[in-house]
């Protein structure tokens, strides 16, 4: 049985006190369950008094972005070693926002991701279409794209260390969530098309979320779908009670 695996992507929102605080909400709430894991994913600037508040608990800690270089003249970006020293296990890539608002291409997300990987980072891989691709039919083009070039050249051993997430760019932030049977197609023919490029121990091993708008009142439906391995969660990952609702969703 593969576990859940929960994670807040904070964006770019949270004071310094409101992060803290919320982090140490979520590691009081989260439930002593080793099959359930729950990640935060801070703003770059807090990650180092997140990881002070959770060290000992049980609550992982990522980053939301990185750059491929070990270091260099590279203003404004972060290094995936640098993440590992200030508390992170984890950074998301891909993120429809990074895609979409910064122009990363999949080229350049395969170079992030196999430059976190080495580092020892684990990868929230985030993948997903655009309305206008699913009105076109073309959500599997789409998945089928990002995903062979995004993990291009990654070994099986390497995919132990990579978590998906499936997020429809529509659904993000706007409140329309998949429904079950969308959601469920997506995640089948993700885990299909692992399973086409590296086998089928890592197709059955590798957890999938999904995103978009996950809230408490969806969660368990979301949660309970065969190939829904957790949620990557924005908006309501800001409060610690609909983040816990949410984490409550996936106790089996
Ligand atoms: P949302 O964001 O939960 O606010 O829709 C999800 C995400 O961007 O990962």
């Amino acid at each position: 049985m593969r576990p859940k695996f929960i994670a807040g992507n904070w964006k770019m929102y949270t004071t310094l006190a409101a992060a803290k605080e919320l982090a140490a909400a979520v590691a009081k709430g989260a439930p002593a369950d080793p099959n359930i894991r729950v990640a935060v994913c801070p703003p770059s600037a807090w990650l180092t008094a997140v990881a002070s508040v959770l060290k000992g608990t049980a609550v992982s800690l990522g980053g939301q972005n990185c750059h491929f270089e070990k270091e260099g003249a590279f203003t404004g970006e972060l290094s995936p070693a640098m993440l590992l020293e200030a508390g992170c296990q984890y950074v998301i890539l891909g993120h429809s926002e990074r895609r979409h608002g910064f122009g990363e291409t999949d080229a350049l997300l395969n170079k992030k991701t196999t430059a976190a990987l080495g580092a020892g980072l684990k990868v929230i891989f985030c993948i997903g279409e655009l309305l206008a691709e699913r009105e076109a039919n073309q959500t599997e083009t789409v998945l089928d794209r990002q995903l062979t070039a995004g993990l291009a050249g990654l070994t099986s051993e390497q995919m132990a260390n990579v978590v998906l997430a499936y997020e429809p760019v529509w659904a993000i932030g706007t409140g329309k969530v998949a429904t079950p049977e969308q959601a469920q197609a997506a995640h089948a023919f993700v885990r299909g098309k692992i399973r086409t490029l590296f086998g089928e121990k890592v197709a059955q091993a590798v957890l999938i979320q999904y995103g978009g708008s996950v809230k408490p009142d969806n969660a368990a439906t979301l949660l309970n779908l065969p190939d829904v391995d957790g949620a990557l969660v924005g908006g309501a990952s800001l409060k610690a009670d609909s983040f816990l609702a949410i984490v409550a969703g996936a106790v089996r």
